[in-house]
């Protein structure tokens, strides 16, 4: 997936720039996790968390080092990431491992040398959109089956306007890199471009929670960012 194994370095920039709105998204997610996870009043175990195309945990890092986890497992298809993410994570009072996975795979236990145990909560930001309609529907079903009841799963992620087309969103997207991410140079702003036309296939906002419904997952929207396309659901296994 050339702009995170060939190009990490653009988008660190897209991410320092704040140009996905990384630094709400963490807020929220950070706040919602202290909530659910860091309050030990809850009496509920420590989780047994995954994270789903984890990237290099640059933003999140900080927040899951802290919070009482029973063990953390970073899957992210790009291999050059891992490392990242591992120094991320360093000295973090849990077990950590770190895997070279597709996140569809994950769902359905066939990542080599997974012990197959269910999550207790599940994590995935601006991964998921990576996978065509129907893998979307695939993945949360099998995601659904390998996580224990009432585990949460903090879905971040790039959605289209309920009914937009495909060719819309990609339009609009387009236009807002090539106007607005002016700190990339050209060149850099064509990659992200030539990423989000063949490899981003965002859910439709709307319809997306009907699938959800009939995967076994309750949701509730917890954030949206100002560009009609970033957004966050907080999903429960019913
Ligand atoms: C936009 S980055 C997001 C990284 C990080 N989660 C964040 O929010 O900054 C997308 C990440 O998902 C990974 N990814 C994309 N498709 C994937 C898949 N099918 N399975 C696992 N990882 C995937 C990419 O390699 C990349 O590290």
């Amino acid at each position: 997936m050339d702009l995170f194994d060939r190009h990490w370095a653009t988008y660190r920039s897209i991410v320092d720039h704040d140009y996905m709105e990384h630094r709400a998204a963490t807020a929220v997610a950070a706040h919602l996790l202290r909530e659910r996870v860091g309050a030990h009043e809850t009496g509920a175990p420590p989780p047994r968390t995954v994270d789903l195309g984890c990237g290099d945990l640059a933003l999140l890092g900080p927040t899951l080092r802290h919070l009482p986890l029973s063990s953390y497992e970073g899957i992210d298809i790009a291999a050059n990431v891992l490392p990242l993410a591992e120094r991320s994570l360093e000295g973090a009072p849990y077990p950590r491992r770190f895997v070279v996975g597709d996140l569809l795979a994950w769902a359905e236990g066939k990542v080599p040398d997974d012990d197959g145990r269910p999550a207790d909560l599940l994590l995935s930001s601006f991964a998921v959109h990576h996978l065509h309609d129907d893998e979307k529907e695939q993945f949360f079903r099998a995601a659904r089956r390998r996580s224990t009841r009432g585990a949460p799963f903090l879905w971040n992620d790039l959605f289209r306007e309920p009914a937009e087309s495909l060719a819309s969103y990609v339009a609009r997207y387009s236009r807002r890199v090539r106007e607005t991410w002016t700190a990339l140079d050209p060149e850099e702003r064509e990659q992200v471009v030539e990423h989000l036309s063949t490899l981003d296939h965002p859910a439709d906002r709307e319809a997306i929670t009907g699938l959800l419904e009939a995967a076994g997952w309750r949701w509730q929207w917890v954030w949206r960012g100002h560009h009609s396309a970033e957004a966050m659901l907080l999903l429960e296994a019913a």
